[in-house]
């Protein structure tokens, strides 16, 4: 993906195991081709009080409210990647540009491989989709970022805009070097015998199969669009649903909720896009990415 060689295109997406690195680390010797972590702020933040994570019919809803230890005491927590050049993404939040500037300058000279930037949480006001919905505040975002760093930035969209396009032009045009499309869809989930909002902060972001279509859609307008490295996240399972995310676009999938049932995922559905390619006679991984955009219906 651009300048970075992963082994395989698998991807732990970031914050669903909460803040600790370990579990980072262990997806990767689990087989993840590569790992983000949870978003970090520039300080420590606590969450929101629970409930913060609800089930429903095919994913579930979450409003954590950010959780993270704060960019000073992450980046004491990175220190152990020292010379080990995994690759790890660090995912950063924050209110405006200077704060987010405030956080690369804390960590970059951590090893590390790339940053994800959290553009898109749906339960925090004043982070995530409040900037993440303007192209304006993208583009000053990403700016500052690029500025204060040499590693490679992933800009991680919502799909709770219909400015996909506009916001993703933003973020490429001020310096990112790839995509992460989708974080969570928007909801409120109500529990039926209390009769009650199921989760304290109400609203939440819907994760799992409940937004695969939506993801792989948010994943196709990008790939017709820009060429630069995409990678596909929302509701993925399974080697049929990373196979469609490559013929949509996307160049990694990123695995989330289903990871929470284990980290064998990984190695699962390296396999079966192994056994698919070989298959269907395909040599190269690449040689998928993008082939349902070429037209056409299917007969
Ligand atoms: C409990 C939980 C916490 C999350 N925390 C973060 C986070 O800190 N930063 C972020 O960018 N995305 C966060 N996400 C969004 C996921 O990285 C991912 O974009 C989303 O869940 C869709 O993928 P999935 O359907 O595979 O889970 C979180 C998701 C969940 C379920």
């Amino acid at each position: 993906m651009g300048s970075l060689h992963l082994s395989n295109p698998t991807v732990l997406a970031s914050g669903v195991h909460g803040s600790s690195l370990e579990k980072v680390l262990q997806a990767l010797r689990f087989g993840a081709g590569a790992a983000v972590t949870k978003s970090v702020g520039t300080v420590p933040r606590e969450g929101y009080p629970e409930p913060t994570l609800v089930e429903v019919g095919d994913g579930m809803v979450n409003a954590a409210g950010l959780p993270n230890p704060g960019a000073k005491e992450f980046s004491r927590q990175l220190g152990k990647l020292e010379g080990k050049q995994l690759p790890v993404f660090v995912s950063i939040f924050g209110g405006d540009e200077s704060e987010f500037a405030e956080v690369v300058r804390t960590l970059d000279r951590n090893d590390f491989a790339a940053y994800e930037l959290n553009l898109s949480c749906p339960h925090v006001a004043g982070v995530g989709t409040e900037i993440g919905h303007s192209p304006d505040l993208v583009a000053k975002v990403t700016k500052a970022v690029r500025a204060n760093t040499k590693k490679p930035v992933f800009a991680k969209l919502s799909p709770n805009t219909d400015r996909l396009i506009d916001v993703a032009s933003a973020a490429v045009e001020a310096g990112a070097d790839g995509l992460t499309a989708v974080n969570t869809v928007k909801a409120f989930p109500i529990d039926v015998e209390t009769g009650k909002r199921a989760l304290w902060n109400g609203r939440g972001g819907l994760s799992g199969s409940a937004i695969r279509q939506v993801a792989l859609r948010c994943v196709y307008d990008l790939r017709e669009e820009f060429d630069v490295p995409i990678m596909g996240c929302g509701g993925i399972a399974t080697w049929e649903d990373a196979v469609r995310m490559f013929l949509a676009g996307a160049d990694a999938v990123q695995l989330g909720t289903s990871t929470l049932d284990g980290f064998e995922v990984f190695h699962q559905i390296n396999v079966g896009i192994i056994e698919y390619l070989e298959r269907k006679g395909i040599a190269r991984l690449g040689e998928l990415k993008g082939g349902a955009q070429s037209g056409g219906t299917p007969k």
